[in-house]
């Protein structure tokens, strides 16, 4: 009988060790994206709609389109920066995403005309 109230008491101790562990898990669900300028339509939209976590979705979902198996093809490093390699959005234009129109390719002699007008 005691036995079964020690193992009922270690029961109750996990349960609740493991719901603290799910409300952390959820407020780092809505960890904001950090770039603030984006150039790809997908992490706009995903970012805008639910942060660096419908980001990631975003992002696998079009890995698996473009038959790419790791994340580390396009990023130097991942959370919490996701700092991108110098072509990786080079790679993600060539995989058929879309950029936004004007951003992606702010060519240097027209940024230099609207400069000196
Ligand atoms: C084909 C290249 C490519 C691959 C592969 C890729 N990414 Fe990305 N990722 C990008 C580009 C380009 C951006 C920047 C988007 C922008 O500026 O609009 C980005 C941005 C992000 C962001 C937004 C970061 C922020 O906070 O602003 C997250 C999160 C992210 N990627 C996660 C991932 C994860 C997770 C994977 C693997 C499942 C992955 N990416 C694979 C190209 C890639």
């Amino acid at each position: 009988m005691a036995k079964f109230t020690i193992l009922a008491s270690i029961t109750t101790i996990l349960a609740t060790l493991g719901l603290a562990k799910l409300s952390a898990n959820d407020a780092l669900a809505v960890n904001p994206c950090v770039t603030k300028e984006f150039k790809t339509e997908l992490a706009r939209d995903a970012c805008a709609k639910g942060g660096q976590p419908a980001a990631k979705d975003a992002m696998k979902a079009f890995m698996k389109e473009a038959k790419l198996k790791s994340c580390n093809a396009c990023h130097s490093k991942l959370a919490p920066n996701y700092e991108l390699k110098a072509d990786g959005l080079e790679q993600f234009k060539k995989l058929g995403g879309k950029v936004i129109a004007g951003n992606a390719k702010a060519a240097p002699a027209t940024a230099a005309k609207a400069a000196s007008k």
